[in-house]
């Protein structure tokens, strides 16, 4: 083949034409492109366009979720953090703390109150509100105090929203968490502070009616008694409380 030198222009040009006509379109390249070849190429599977998948919502049953928390828990201290961790009940997000417990763990009574009120949810720590103070009182009259040989918990760790009544179904969510508090703290027996105490460790709500007779729990002894808060605003029963608070005395004197 002649070298381009030996071309004249105008049979140059026309060969440059003829290649434009058959689609070369780029003038500098070391390798031929056959353009034909690349024409009949196969070319690269299309991705079939895409169909949204229905997104399964799998339905998270929350006291199943509590009862596999809770039930990892192998101190208080991992029961707390298990609590800490726990996403599923709404009363958390408008809390501004955990309340957890107060007192000695180990002690021989244990006392299950309701739910954290605005000073327990400041402080993180139940019952340390005016009904807190009462039950001090109370306590100290038969010779008990969280400081030596009491603890204190309650059915809900978080306070609801203008200290409305705990639903049921939060109740139910949490107990798995209070089951596993009571079998970790290992009481003698179970004091339990008003209906809602009762209500979710007994089943059953109805306080003047179950106050002061012993019932069983978690293969505990369990007395309820009139909530402290009750008993401020109605001090005549706290002759009945003080009666509870004696044959909670005897027991632990009996020691059975
Ligand atoms: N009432 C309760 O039942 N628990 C508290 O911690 C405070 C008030």
């Amino acid at each position: 083949m002649e070298s381009t030198s030996e071309l004249d222009q105008a049979t140059a040009l026309a060969m440059l034409d003829w290649q434009i006509e058959l689609g070369a379109t780029e003038a500098i390249g070391d390798v031929p492109v056959n353009r034909y070849e690349l024409e009949t190429a196969p070319k690269p599977a299309r991705a079939a366009p895409s169909v949204a998948a229905p997104v399964v919502q799998e339905e998270v049953d929350p006291v199943a979720v509590a009862m596999a928390e809770a039930a990892r828990a192998d101190s208080l201290e991992d029961l707390r953090a298990a609590l800490n961790a726990f996403e599923l009940c709404g009363l958390k997000a408008g809390a501004n703390s955990l309340v957890f417990s107060d007192g000695v763990p180990g002690s021989r009574v244990m006392i299950i109150g309701e739910a954290p009120g605005r000073d327990e949810d400041r402080q993180g720590k139940p019952f340390v509100g005016p009904a807190g103070q009462l039950l001090d009182r109370m306590l100290a009259e038969i010779g008990l105090s969280r400081a030596e040989n009491v603890y204190i918990t309650n059915v809900l760790p978080w306070r609801p929203p203008q200290n409305r009544d705990p639903e049921t179904q939060e109740r139910e969510m949490m107990k798995p968490f209070l089951a596993r508090h009571v079998a970790l703290a290992a009481p003698d027996v179970l004091v339990l502070m008003g209906n809602i105490s009762c209500e979710t460790v007994l089943g059953r709500r109805g306080i003047t009616r179950l106050r002061g007779k012993w019932e069983e729990a978690w293969d505990r002894p369990v007395l309820p008694m009139f909530h402290p808060a009750y008993l401020l605003r109605n001090p005549a029963a706290k002759r009945q409380a003080w009666a509870d608070l004696l044959a909670l005395k005897a027991r632990l004197k009996r020691g059975d």
